[in-house]
């Protein structure tokens, strides 16, 4: 991570580092205007320099700005190589560690209705894994992580899950319904980034 606590982008002061991936560097940064904490996502300088890179960037931005669902994390902000969202108060999805039938059910609703709403909107996220959903203190789950999206030109309020897809999710949630008895195996919620689709894996 390559910005240091103290670090001025904008009217944003750099806090602290809370991660980093593919695409970006996200710390905790102060707003200094509104005084309140965000998430500032920051292009490496060194990706910075590619025009490919930071198209997809400003996309990301972009396309998150388009989407207002609770269980979409908001954008408040863009400056030049970096922009600015909700600070999540939260952990990512646990990976592998179950969270009981309950919490599975009630996580992969709120996941499916965020889908559906960025599908409505064109918008297909390609990346969802555990590390970009978190899941806040008070349980909701945040899709984060629109880097690699695709986002169709088509009309607006039409669903894009292509119809390959939707025979593939409904496959797999019969596959799913028919070996959930097994009971003394944890639950856990897994996600598929190619799909765009959950299951329950029991
Ligand atoms: N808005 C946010 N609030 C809190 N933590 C965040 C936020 N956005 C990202 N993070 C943390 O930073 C990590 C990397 O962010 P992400 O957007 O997935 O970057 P990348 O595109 O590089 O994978 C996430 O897994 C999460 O732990
Ligand atoms: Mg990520």
């Amino acid at each position: 991570m390559s910005l240091p606590a103290g670090a001025l982008l904008g009217p944003y002061e750099i806090v602290a580092p809370i991660g980093s991936g593919g695409m970006g560097e996200v710390y905790r940064a102060r707003d200094r205007r509104l005084w309140r904490d965000v998430a500032l996502k920051v292009l490496p300088r060194e990706l910075a320099e590619d025009a490919a890179r930071r198209q997809r960037f400003e996309q990301e931005a972009r396309a998150v700005a388009a989407l207002n669902h609770p269980n979409i994390v908001a954008i408040y902000d863009i400056g030049e190589n970096y922009f600015v969202q909700e600070l999540v108060d939260g952990e990512p999805l646990p990976d592998n560690k179950p969270v009981g039938l309950r919490r599975t059910i009630e996580l992969a609703g709120q996941i499916a209705d965020a889908l559906a709403a960025a599908h409505a909107r064109g918008i297909t996220h390609r990346d969802l894994k555990p590390g970009n959903i978190m899941v806040t203190r008070d349980g909701r789950a945040k899709i984060l992580d629109f880097g690699i999206a695709k986002v169709s030109q088509g009309p607006m309020g039409r669903s894009f899950l292509p119809s390959r897809m939707k025979a593939r999710c409904s496959a797999r949630w019969a596959t799913c319904r028919r070996n959930r008895c097994g009971g003394s195996r944890p639950t856990t919620v897994r996600t598929f980034s190619a799909s765009g689709y959950c299951y329950i894996k029991c």
